[in-house]
């Protein structure tokens, strides 16, 4: 069974943001209680809370948590400080256009009403960020009754990070069909790969696969051509954090490697996504930020001891963009675009 517990949620009558803490897991199950923006943010920087789609219901909670403490009720006043905080949340991490997306959201409510009085903008907020949590279960759940189309009964598939029910609020992207099809009896042969330098694979995907009564089998990032060469590889399915117009696809740093095997390989590769997560102000992929994360990631978390030598040059991006033209489909809740991207995803969006 998919797991009980929510990655997200909103205590509010407590005004806490309920985080799984995912840099204990899979050792040990730690809830989180927090209420002040400082804690909000850190848990996003420090991937307490990560996933794209997971991010931007974190922040939304988190904004609506901030304007709930503002005290006054004379609404320039409010504006300033709300935008403020929301700044600040924004600016914890610069790659997932969730992040950006759920806190515009927000903010055009705060800016779409301003004749009412600040008690009612603080409960249409509420609201808002109840419904963007909702709506990201919902999308989910379709991504994963689309990608499902994709898949037969007894397919190998390869991932790459977690795209999972930890990474949204409930499903996941990559792993919702994987998810769905265990709850409709089919079975999947999973290979994760570890995903340095912070084995979201192994510690996340594999964690959430196993609970779920997956096979998963968890290999490291270099040993995902072998597997692919055994045949053992029908489809690769991975998340995204921010998806270009032209179809570019950013996600977790050595995602485009697994891409371009997949090529050599002849195997299909779907990046999977809410049309949250499709930027078309963003033109190419060469238009993304890419986040650079801390060098100690690399030499020395997870590991007892250093594993470097001290001096040694680090270089740590958080992600990496697949070129369009190695993705068979972009798989999202609104069905599936298939190349050419600037016309299919564009169509996507009309849809909506
Ligand atoms: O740094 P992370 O763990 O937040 O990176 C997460 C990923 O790259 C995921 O694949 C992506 O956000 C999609 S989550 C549905």
């Amino acid at each position: 069974m998919i797991m009980a517990i929510e990655t997200v949620a909103l205590d509010d009558l407590n005004s806490q943001l309920v985080l799984i803490d995912q840099t204990q897991l899979p050792g040990k199950v730690e809830i989180l209680y927090l209420s002040t923006q400082e804690e909000i943010r850190e848990a996003i920087y420090l991937l307490k809370v990560r996933g794209a789609p997971a991010i931007g219901v974190a922040a939304a909670f988190g904004v609506y948590l901030a304007a709930k403490s503002i005290q006054t009720d004379e609404y320039d006043a409010f504006l300033r400080e709300y935008q403020k905080c929301s700044k600040y949340l924004e600016a914890a991490r610069p790659t997932a256009v969730n992040l950006a997306w759920a806190l515009h959201r927000m903010e055009q409510v705060v800016l779409s009403n301003a004749d009412y009085s600040v008690a009612e903008i603080k409960a249409l907020l509420l609201k808002e960020c109840t419904a963007i949590k909702d709506e990201d279960t919902d999308m989910c759940r379709r991504i994963g009754e689309h990608g499902l189309s994709v898949l037969k009964d007894g397919y190998g598939i390869l991932t790459h990070c977690n795209a999972g029910q930890l990474a949204t609020s409930k499903y996941g992207t990559a792993l919702a069909p994987i998810h769905l099809g265990r709850e409709r009896g089919m079975n999947f042969r999973v290979f994760t790969d570890e995903t340095r330098p912070l084995l979201q694979g192994a510690r996340l995907s594999a964690f959430e696969l196993v609970e779920d009564g997956v096979d998963t089998t968890l290999i490291c990032d270099n040993m995902a051509s072998q597997v692919m060469k055994n045949g053992w590889v029908n489809a690769v399915f991975v998340g995204c954090d921010r998806v270009a117009a032209n179809g570019d696809a950013c996600n977790k740093i050595g995602t485009s490697g697994v891409a371009i095997l997949a090529k050599h390989y002849g195997i299909p590769f779907y990046v999977l996504g809410p049309t949250s997560t499709i930027d078309l102000n963003t033109p190419t992929g060469d238009d993304i930020v890419i986040e650079q994360r801390p060098a100690e990631e690399v030499t020395e978390m997870w590991y007892e001891k250093r594993m470097a030598p001290e001096g040694v040059k680090v270089y740590n991006p958080a992600f990496d963009v697949t070129d369009h033209e190695l993705i068979t489909g972009i798989i999202t809740e609104h069905g599936i675009a298939h190349p050419p991207y600037t016309e299919s995803l564009k169509a996507l969006f009309e849809k909506k």
